[in-house]
């Protein structure tokens, strides 16, 4: 969508996958302040955003949403005003529905209504679910009488839509919000993160600039998922060019949710100007490749291993696009090295785990085409 938004994929928090209907506005001003503490907002993740639950079970009596008073006893407008104090913008949620999928009154027929409420409150970012009757009108028309709703404040709102790849929403998503879930809900486990990255193959193409392909907000850090399960799956989003939506809670987090959450190297691979979105490009039992070519000309990839034991998984340079040299320059986004490597690349790579580097030298890869550079001359 060209609404100035989203020009590399949005970076943020949302409550939903570690506390459900358990939103409040202590939570939400507690993590505004860690964001920036923590070292987040400085890494890049700027939206602190709401989902369901945040209202009353029903609207008021000239037909606006009300935020639950006892959840936001200070209201939206305060608790925005205190997120843009940090430095944060602040997202909320309705659907593309009679109701929310936890039951609260939601936007469809009011779509003009709600955004403008939205706006006066100061919020930056919606995101937009699939729940409650439809009223026989199909995905593309509901999300679209919204993103003109939007548009119609006059504020700067990001439109998340999150009909979980029903219609095939990427195939119309573009001209309709800066980014589109392609899937059911992810969890914290290993086998809904391996799934979903499956349903990603292929969708490549459809993503860029102002619209994203959204593999559902991560876990790193929620529930049993561990360390190297966690950083797996923080290399795949990025390559996927997915928004960075963190999930967990933020102001208890360990160390090492902390280090994977803010790894520079790895974040600046998913906000590469360029926006192109990568794509697998071979598997071999549970040994995948995945690449994303760079605007600068060298290549991320990584390199995963599904499986429980540690195993050896390679690429060549060739495979990854890159012109024939005597050696190619690789650095580890993990370990913060840099080597040099012949045009095999390979690692050894724990069970549910995953290698990420940059690899360069050979040239510019010629199987995409190039982009322009912005005239700014970066985006971020
Ligand atoms: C379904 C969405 O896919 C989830 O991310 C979350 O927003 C819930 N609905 C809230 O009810």
């Amino acid at each position: 969508l060209e609404n100035g938004l989203a020009r590399t994929p949005q970076m943020g928090w949302n409550d939903w996958n570690s506390f459900f209907c358990n939103v409040n506005e202590g939570l939400i001003r507690q993590t505004a302040d860690v964001m920036v503490s923590s070292g987040m907002a400085a890494a890049g993740y700027k939206y602190v955003n709401i989902d369901d639950c945040w209202s009353t079970m029903s609207r008021n009596g000239s037909g606006d949403l009300v935020a639950d008073p006892a959840k936001f006893p200070s209201g939206m407008k305060a608790l925005a005003d205190y997120v843009h104090g940090k430095g944060l913008k602040l997202g909320i949620y309705s659907s593309a529905g009679t109701t929310t999928c936890a039951g609260y009154p939601a936007s469809l027929g009011n779509e003009r209504r709600d955004a403008a409420l939205w706006a006066s409150w100061g919020i930056d970012y919606l995101k937009y679910d699939n729940c409650g009757d439809h009223q026989g009108r199909n995905g593309q028309q509901r999300y679209t009488a919204m993103r003109d709703a939007l548009a119609a404040t006059g504020r700067q709102i990001l439109f998340s839509l999150c009909n979980w790849g029903q219609e095939s929403v990427w195939t119309w998503g573009m001209p309709v919000g800066n980014s589109w879930r392609t899937t059911g809900d992810i969890a914290a486990n290993w086998n809904s993160i391996t799934g979903i990255l499956d349903q990603q193959v292929g969708l490549e193409g459809y993503s860029g600039p102002g619209g994203w392909n959204d593999p559902d907000m991560l876990e790193v850090g929620v529930g049993s998922l561990t360390g190297t399960e966690g950083r797996a799956h923080f290399s795949l989003w990025s390559l996927l060019n997915a928004p960075l939506i963190a999930g967990n809670d933020i102001r208890s987090m360990s160390a090492e949710t902390r280090t994977t959450l803010t790894n520079t190297e790895v974040i600046a691979v998913n906000q590469d100007w360029g926006g192109r979105q990568g794509h697998k490009i071979s598997d071999n039992g549970n040994l995948e490749v995945w690449r994303k070519p760079m605007s600068n000309g060298s290549v991320a990839v990584v390199l995963l291993n599904r499986g429980t034991g540690t195993a050896t998984v390679s690429t060549t340079a060739s495979a990854l696009g890159l012109g024939s040299a005597s050696s190619y320059s690789v650095r580890d986004l993990w370990a913060h090295t840099t080597g040099t490597s012949s045009a095999t690349i390979s690692a050894s790579v724990p069970g549910h785990g995953a290698a990420m580097y940059i690899v360069s030298g050979g040239g510019t890869p010629s199987p995409t085409p190039t982009p322009t550079a912005p005239a700014t001359g970066g985006i971020r």
